[in-house]
């Protein structure tokens, strides 16, 4: 590990730091970017997409993953692969857009063609007119590079470096927690975009599992009093959840019993009682860049007009946009000297923050004892 990183290990060593937060590198420093690319987010599952955007064959959807290129498909077979989204034959992306390719994947540059499993189907006049296949090319050699991949209900992840455990092992403590939740009935209602956030990857995990921001920043948009919340820290599911002693709710504000849950490292699930799932789809794009897209579910099968659909879109844009603001604000923060000593956290409101900083340090620092490599 580069030398450069050593802060991260003295942090996590150093007994005095157990009340501070991070250091500011570690979320502007570019260095450190690349090593969460070659271990946190290539080491772990990390999701990619929603399963129900790629409905039917052919459905093709880039994503990015660790900074890689990456295309989920929905073969004829029904099933949702993941490939490197790069052409064999000079490493063109292939799919830019989500589109239905039809039965192959064809790259514009040259016309090759892949089909839905991947297989290369055409690499047209490649050794000179008309031929196709020069010798020594092996077109089976030449598919598109898988990536595994873990469709659980509406949720795609990807394990770059192939090494996580099975995905139900690994998020177990997330679904323990989901205990209740019917899931056959779980069903997308509607899904908000919020393009690109100026801010670390990690500061909006952070803001989704601390809830001693709820009661000043969301005061409007949320009736969740402060005094009704606690803090979940369960290895890689880490969480805030709030039991309210009275269900306030009033119409254009959040006031019921919540649980905000992770999975480490970058998936984020709000259950909402009694009856409505949301589910984050953050994307680390860099250091200071993070793309969030937003899916709301109902859990009960119930059927919303559209007017109530609207609303509960409304409501979470509202929510959402007061915390990207503090999550930009918390990255533009990191530009000053005093931002070094990496802040204060709350012993009792933020030890879920604590927990998820020191997943993402061992895990750079190489203290977890994996092997790094993404395949
Ligand atoms: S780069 Fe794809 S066909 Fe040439
Ligand atoms: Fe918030």
């Amino acid at each position: 590990m580069a030398n450069e990183l050593e802060f991260v290990k003295s942090w996590l060593k150093d007994p005095g730091s157990s009340a501070r937060g991070l250091p500011a590198s570690a979320y502007t420093d570019e260095a450190f970017w690349q090593a969460e690319c070659d271990t946190v987010l290539s080491r772990n599952w990390v999701c990619a997409g929603f399963a129900h955007e790629l409905k039917e064959a052919g459905d093709a959807m880039p994503v990015s993953v660790a900074g890689w290129p990456l295309l989920l498909v929905r073969n004829t077979g029904g099933e949702i692969a993941a490939f490197h989204n790069v052409c064999r034959h000079r490493c063109l992306t292939l799919v830019d857009a989500p589109k239905n390719v039809g039965k192959l994947i064809r790259c514009p540059y040259h016309a090759w063609a892949y089909d839905l499993s991947g297989k290369l189907r055409a690499s047209p006049h490649f050794g000179g007119m008309d031929d196709n296949q020069p010798e020594g090319f092996d077109p089976a050699e030449n598919g598109l590079r898988p990536v595994r991949i873990a469709v659980w209900h509406d949720w795609i992840f990807i394990n770059l470096d192939g090494n996580a455990p099975e995905f139900e092992n690994y998020a177990a403590p997330l679904i323990n927690r989901l205990e209740g939740v019917d899931f056959s009935k779980v069903s997308p209602i509607a899904s908000l975009d919020f393009g690109e956030i100026r801010t670390n990857w990690k500061f909006i995990m952070e803001n989704f599992i601390e809830p001693y921001h709820v009661q000043f920043v969301h005061s409007s948009t949320t009736d969740q009093p402060l005094g009704d919340h606690y803090t979940i820290v369960d290895g890689v599911c880490l969480g805030s959840a709030v039991d309210l002693k009275q269900e306030t709710g009033t119409s254009g504000s959040l006031g019921v019993s919540s649980r905000y849950l992770t999975l480490f490292p970058n998936f984020i699930v709000g259950r909402y009682f009694p009856d409505q799932l949301g589910v984050y789809l953050n994307i680390p794009l860099g250091a200071g860049k993070t793309a969030q897209r937003r899916a709301l579910y109902t859990t009960e099968g119930q059927q919303l007009s559209k007017t109530d659909i609207e609303g509960l879109k409304k409501l979470w844009w509202d929510v959402h946009k007061e915390d990207h603001e503090m999550c930009e604000r918390l990255q533009l923060g990191r530009a000053s000297p005093v931002a070094e000593e990496g802040g204060l956290l709350s012993p009792h409101w933020e030890d879920s923050v604590r927990a998820f900083q020191e997943l993402v340090a061992r895990s750079v620092s190489d203290l977890d004892e994996q092997q790094t490599g993404k395949t």
